[in-house]
């Protein structure tokens, strides 16, 4: 690599560190900052509290964890970490956490509070709560242990019922602790109670927005590729390839050049949309291989799930692989060096102190398959975002809200949304109906309240229905529509019948193929959202 710029670090320059202790909330904490306008990031909760103090952090937060603060091996915090002189926000076990080291007592009182949960704000609610919202709010609570003995030096500043300690804070020391979850929403004010702590109290820089977003990574993105080497996106169609190759494209011009693998797997009008975005409007270079009959002729007769993926995945690699060895071969003389992936934070495991922009590694280890010989530096612009975020990013970049906010799409594609094996008849049946229900969801105003709606063809079950004045004897199409914040779990989604009965009607009426429509109404768990 040429010598290069040193990267920029401004927006991340005193972010505010969450010590993750286990809790399932840490990355929801990290991620309520970040809306409130300021840099956040995940650590491990065993963190040094000199490693700690080297990353400059505005404020740490300590979130919750499942574990009981006097178990074996329950999640430790250095305890020097009080000591920082940094405001510090103990969140349910890292309230309790912090009380111990403190020298409070914790303890189980035999009685747990989960969920909606009223707190009485002292008279006295501290720098964290005081005048926030009324004396008695709704908080959410999930929590089985309670700080019984605030440490010295510390007041409590609100109760509930149950829990006479609910919060307490030591201004002079800059530490604050709530056993409630101001993260999650159905704390009537956490918002403003995390923005008091954040900003208010630890006075963090509150310059986290989509335009500074991606000033920075441009220069990032320009600080590691330097000024030599061609760069390669694989385009897939979703949110995530097309917002990283917009930065990328901003940051290197035509050095950038887009491959699109089209497996003949999309959604109705998803190929052209994406090229026409890209190519026609962006002037950003494509590829675009139209690889479909490949695909089908390899999927022909496959069944099962896993292998329909399998087959997909690598042979989605092999096309990529080969436009990549032609573009190098047929190219301007520039060798290929870089690779740009949309790897959104929710792919990222978090550590401790990782830069987190990219890193040198091997393709294969994350492209599964691309040949030794062709060893691609990673970029990866999206690397420190969440969906919405990169979402955000990509609207402040121009991208059109349909390409934008279109919904979660599994890299296999229509390919694990027929249950059967796949070909070109089948693919068009669940095309065609997934395009009437798409279209009849946002007629119905419902596309940015669903996580992802879909339909799937049962392709091997045949039912006998009626139609005109003629018996048929066709396939039933299934609706998937599934409300969820992060796909882990999700809930199906209350589709209003009027919209279900327009759906159900226009796909029997006008998808040849299919006489019955059925809805799925499991959650995940049990369930996974995709029936493949
Ligand atoms: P499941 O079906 O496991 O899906 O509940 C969770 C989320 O992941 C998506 N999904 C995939 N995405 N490649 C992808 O890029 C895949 O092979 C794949 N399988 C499932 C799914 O659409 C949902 O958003």
């Amino acid at each position: 690599m040429t010598a290069a710029a040193p990267a920029p670090t401004s927006i991340r320059e005193h972010p505010v560190v969450v010590l993750d202790l286990g809790g399932q909330y840490a990355r929801l904490i990290a991620r309520r900052v970040r809306d409130l306008g300021t840099y956040s990031e995940v650590v491990r909760g065993s963190i040094d509290a000199d490693e700690l103090l080297a990353m400059h952090p505005s404020a740490i937060i300590l979130s919750g964890g499942p574990a009981s603060v006097y178990e074996p091996g329950a999640p430790q915090v250095d305890p020097d970490v009080f000591g920082l002189g940094v405001p510090v926000l103990g969140i349910c076990y890292g309230m309790q956490f912090m009380a111990k080291a403190l020298g409070g007592e914790v303890s189980r009182n035999g009685v747990a509070e989960y969920g909606g949960t009223h707190l009485h704000r002292a008279d006295d609610g501290g720098r964290l709560l005081d005048g926030i919202g009324e004396r008695e709010q709704l908080v959410w609570m999930s929590h089985r242990d309670a700080v019984t003995r605030a440490p010295a030096g510390a007041i409590v500043t609100a109760s509930t019922d149950q829990t006479p300690i609910a919060a307490f804070e030591d201004p002079a020391r800059r530490l604050f602790a709530v056993q409630f979850h101001p993260e999650v929403v159905h704390t009537a004010h956490g918002e403003t109670i995390l923005d008091r702590f954040v900003h208010a109290i630890a006075q963090a820089p509150a310059n986290w927005d989509p335009e500074h977003v991606i000033d920075e990574a441009v220069a990032r993105i320009r600080a590691q590729v330097g000024d030599s080497g061609r760069v390669l996106c694989a385009l897939s169609g979703g949110v995530d390839s097309s917002v990283a190759a917009m930065l990328v494209h901003r940051a290197v011009g035509d050095r950038l050049t887009c491959v699109f693998v089209d497996h003949g797997l999309l959604r109705e009008g998803e190929a052209e949309q994406v090229v026409a975005t890209m190519d026609g409007r962006f002037h950003v270079p494509v590829v675009h291989v139209d690889a479909s009959d490949r695909f089908l002729e390899l999927l022909a007769g496959v069944e099962d799930p896993e292998r329909k993926r399998v087959i997909i995945g690598e042979t989605f690699i092999r096309v990529f692989e080969q436009e990549a060895a032609r573009i190098q071969r047929e190219g301007d003389g520039e060798p290929v060096r870089f690779l740009v992936q949309g790897t959104l934070y929710s792919d990222v495991i978090e550590s401790g102190g990782e830069d987190g922009v990219a890193s040198n590694i091997k393709s294969h280890h994350n492209v599964g398959g691309l040949p030794d010989d062709m060893e691609l530096e990673l970029v990866e612009p999206l690397r420190l975002l969440f969906k919405d975020e990169a979402r955000r990013v990509g609207e402040a970049v121009g991208l059109p809200p349909d390409l934008v906010w279109r919904q979660p799409f599994p890299g296999p594609g229509l390919g694990i949304r027929i249950v059967g094996s796949v070909d070109a008849e089948r693919l068009r049946i669940v095309r065609a109906a997934d395009a009437i229900l798409r279209a009849e969801v946002a007629e119905a105003g419902l596309d940015r309240s669903i996580w992802q709606y879909f339909t799937v063809l049962l392709a091997d079950v045949r039912s006998v229905g009626v139609q005109g004045d003629a018996r048929t004897y066709a396939h039933p199409i299934v609706i998937r529509a599934v409300t969820s914040d992060d796909a882990m779990t999700a809930d199906w989604a209350r589709i209003p019948y009027e919209a279900l009965s327009r759906i159900s009607s226009r796909i029997v009426g006008e998808v040849d193929g299919v006489n019955r429509v059925l809805v799925d109404v499991t959650s995940k768990p049990p369930g996974t959202i995709e029936w493949e």
